[in-house]
């Protein structure tokens, strides 16, 4: 499974692209809005640091909007996918883009049938919020395995990005589920390494290790 990071913060990006892990970027407006910066000089960036896909997404909400923004965007540099919203509007500037040989990746999906339409229309990612339907008390994780079997029945080649991730065993189960990616932010990603046996067993064998007074090299 590809894992990403959903952060617009160049530091933080830039510490978890060091582990060398790192598959791709995922923004939205919130997270640039966050950072402080102008879009265009963020993704830049975030493209230069990350080589693999970046998400980057439109505003606009009617289609000729999200096409110029689209196209925009994807000008930015050659590791840019363009963002946009599961709505109407946003499957008609999807199909268009996709021809023209955009990538897309449509977000704000909540319900299989939407993620069957952006398959359709052309998407290259699909990204379903597993945390926002948690909070809303529907199991997100059981989006991901219904958009699995239904994109597995039809042969659809557009990638899951399980998206809204709020912990460790989110990612597990996702996995599990067969999500071709998932967009962590950068706190849970450093979660994953983490397990209390591994700390106790590497401070034991150092342990043991510094009573025998040899050393390795
Ligand atoms: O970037 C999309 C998604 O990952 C946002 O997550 O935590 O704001 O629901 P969240």
């Amino acid at each position: 499974m590809q894992l990403f990071i959903d952060s617009a913060d160049v530091t933080e990006l830039r510490a978890a692209a060091a582990s060398g892990l790192i598959d791709g970027v995922t923004t939205n407006p919130t997270l640039i809005a966050r950072s402080g910066r102008k879009m265009k000089d963020a993704i830049a960036e975030i493209c230069s640091i990350i080589p693999g896909p970046v998400s980057a997404e439109a505003v606009a909400t009617d289609v000729e909007g999200m096409l110029a923004e689209g196209r925009y965007l994807a000008r930015i540099a050659s590791n840019v996918v363009v963002k946009l919203p599961l709505t109407e509007n946003g499957l008609r500037a999807t199909q268009v883009l996709s021809d023209e040989g955009i990538r897309v990746n449509v977000t704000l999906c909540f319900s299989a049938v939407q993620a069957l339409l952006a398959a359709k229309a052309g998407a290259f990612f699909i990204s379903p919020f597993i945390g926002r339907l948690d909070d809303k008390g529907v199991d997100g994780m059981e989006l991901i395995h219904e958009i699995r079997q239904i994109y597995d029945n039809f042969g659809f080649s557009t990638n899951i990005l399980s998206a809204s991730i709020r912990s460790a065993e989110h990612v597990r189960q996702a996995a599990l589920a067969g999500s071709d990616c998932a967009t962590l932010p950068p706190k849970i990603f450093a979660e994953l390494y983490k397990h209390e046996l591994t700390d106790s067993g590497v401070a034991a064998f150092l342990k043991d290790w510094g009573a025998t007074g040899q050393s390795i090299l």
